[in-house]
């Protein structure tokens, strides 16, 4: 074969970011519209020409986002072969066509080294267990984000709802149809960072880690419970009560802050800030009748772009 193509999709973690990183467990929702196309093939340049990967992205990346992505995803394409056995040959390129923003919590990341990974398999005519594509990714992530739980590596292959812990997915059981409206802050965050902050603050202060897992853990029990319930209140109410907990850890902004606050005040049942936070995005519960007062009050509120994910009928756009 002379191209490999592969895709993945962006993700929102739901509730359950940071303390995930401890072992704690976190839901995560797939965002099929919003996915990122990898091709492989043999470049014209000879070995000691330019690098293994090219970028067309048709978000708006931060360059310094993209450079560190990159050292990461040079990475993937070395192990990729090393594991393949397809070391020497003819220098390859790799194209990345992404239409998600870097440093969201969407992500963009892990989206771009499954991508990469699926194009190279297709490419080399490789059949790559979902386990073998995902340490894979994990060898891009730990580079990206330092010590990756992997949440983000299943999340932006999976095509439904999902809950992880520890390397190990379920997929979630949804008893209410639902939307989440993701809003985009437009200011970038570095998960490495944030996790390094956290990580640095729990050294600080005896028992403030055990503080934030416990409280994570017991929310994302509830909205667990909740979801497969089809109790929405409930859900939307623990979502915010995360939010809460990632702001008093430092986590949040003052942009994403009146986001969450726009977003609850047009009717929204909850609402918080996704991924790693410093930034990036906000998740919105609302009902169906609801989700357009919802939007229009987020892009008020500063939003740049925003997204409706309906939290059934997800496996369709699988
Ligand atoms: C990033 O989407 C989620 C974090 O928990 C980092 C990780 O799980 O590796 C912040």
């Amino acid at each position: 074969r002379s191209v490999g193509i592969g895709r993945a999709h962006a993700k929102a973690i739901l509730l359950g970011e940071h303390a995930v990183v401890y072992g704690a467990p976190a839901l995560a929702l797939p965002i099929p519209q919003l996915a990122v196309t990898a091709s492989a093939g043999w470049s014209s340049h000879t070995a000691d020409g330019p690098g293994e990967l090219s970028y067309t992205m048709t978000g708006t990346p931060s360059r310094a986002l993209v450079t560190q992505a990159s050292d990461g995803l040079h990475r993937l394409i070395a192990e990729f072969r090393r594991r393949e056995g397809v070391t020497g040959g003819p220098h390859l390129e790799v194209l990345l066509d992404s239409a998600i923003p870097h440093g969201r919590g969407l992500g963009s990341s892990a989206a771009s080294s499954r991508a990469i990974v699926l194009a190279l398999a297709d490419l080399f005519g490789r059949e790559l267990t979902e386990d073998a594509a995902f340490e894979l990714v994990q060898t891009a992530e730990n580079m990206a984000h330092g010590r990756a739980s992997g949440v983000d590596a299943r999340a932006v292959g999976a095509a439904a709802p999902l809950l992880f812990q520890q390397g190990r997915t379920e997929a979630l059981a949804v008893g209410w149809d639902g939307l989440f409206i993701v809003a985009d802050s437009g200011t970038a965050g570095s998960t490495k960072e944030a996790v390094q902050m956290l990580r640095e603050g729990f050294g600080r202060h005896p028992g403030a880690q055990e503080r934030f897992v416990g409280r994570a853990t017991e929310l994302t029990w509830t909205a667990r419970q909740a979801l497969a319930e089809g109790k929405p209140e409930e859900l939307g109410a623990r979502l915010t009560d995360y939010h809460d907990l990632m702001r008093a850890a430092g986590l949040s902004t003052n942009t994403i802050d009146t986001l969450v606050e726009g977003a609850l005040w047009a009717g929204a049942l909850g609402a918080k800030i996704t991924g790693g936070g410093l930034g990036g995005c906000v998740i919105a519960l609302a009902r169906p009748e609801r989700a357009r007062q919802v939007t229009r009050q987020l892009h008020e509120a500063g939003a740049v772009q925003t997204w409706v994910v309906p939290l059934k009928g997800l496996d369709n756009h699988a």
